[in-house]
């Protein structure tokens, strides 16, 4: 069977996405770290996302794969792990950029849909229920205030003794979501069979035990 969660930024879909895989016994696939490689690939060679041409002649020659450690996802950029490179703002950021153009989701396409196909998987981004897996048995819209989603960043950054600025985390916020939505290709939107949850004001384990519920009906 496979799961997709979609969302924007910030709403709690990797966290969530893992529990429902590890209680299920399913793989779990995290795109946005694909797209995220992507990206590294691109700012450490220092392309211009705007020059499409540049963008679709470096993604040509870069490899990325993935493997599971201990049921945990690795991406390898050009047999290099990157996994613990892919968290930061910065390539987030320019993987909302990069992602807008079609080469590099082309490049991804493939890769998604073989796991789904091979595997029980959950599979989170944005254009997993409407565009990778049409056929999804389940798919969830899982988001959150823009406010919830900031204010979740902002605690986890204080926790690892970093003192960021939350009017200037919702702003990126709010920045993704209009890029990730209003792109020509593959935007992030609801599916039309997809369920809806917004997780605001819910805890994680009320969210994990209703997509499970979906899942069993
Ligand atoms: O979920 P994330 O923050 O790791 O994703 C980073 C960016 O990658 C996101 O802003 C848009 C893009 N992305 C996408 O276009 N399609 C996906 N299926 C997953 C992510």
């Amino acid at each position: 069977m496979n799961i997709a969660i979609d969302g924007p930024a910030g709403a709690g879909k990797s966290t969530i996405a893992k529990l429902v895989a590890g209680k299920l016994g399913y793989i779990y696939v995290d795109t946005g770290a694909m797209y995220r490689a992507v990206a590294l690939a691109l700012l450490n060679a220092k392309i211009d996302v705007t020059d499409v041409d540049a963008v679709a002649n470096e993604i040509t020659g870069i490899e990325i794969t993935i493997c599971y450690e201990d049921h945990a996802q690795q991406v390898y950029l050009n047999g290099e792990n990157v996994t613990g490179s892919l968290r930061k703002e910065e390539v987030g950021n320019m993987a909302s950029k990069s992602s807008a153009i079609p080469c590099v989701r082309e490049k991804l396409l493939d890769l998604q849909r073989k796991l789904a196909r091979e595997n029980d998987v959950v599979m989170d981004g944005r254009d997993i229920g409407t565009n990778i897996l049409p056929n999804a048995e389940v798919k969830i819209y899982l988001t959150a205030s823009s406010a919830v989603r900031a204010k979740r960043r902002y605690d986890e950054l204080i926790a690892k003794g970093e003192t960021p600025d939350i009017d200037k985390i919702e702003a990126d916020i709010i920045t993704r979501d209009k890029q990730d939505m209003e792109r020509p290709i593959a935007p992030l939107k609801q599916a039309d069979d997809a369920v809806y949850l917004d997780s605001s004001d819910l805890g994680i384990d009320e969210v994990v035990a209703k997509i499970i519920s979906i899942a069993e009906k």
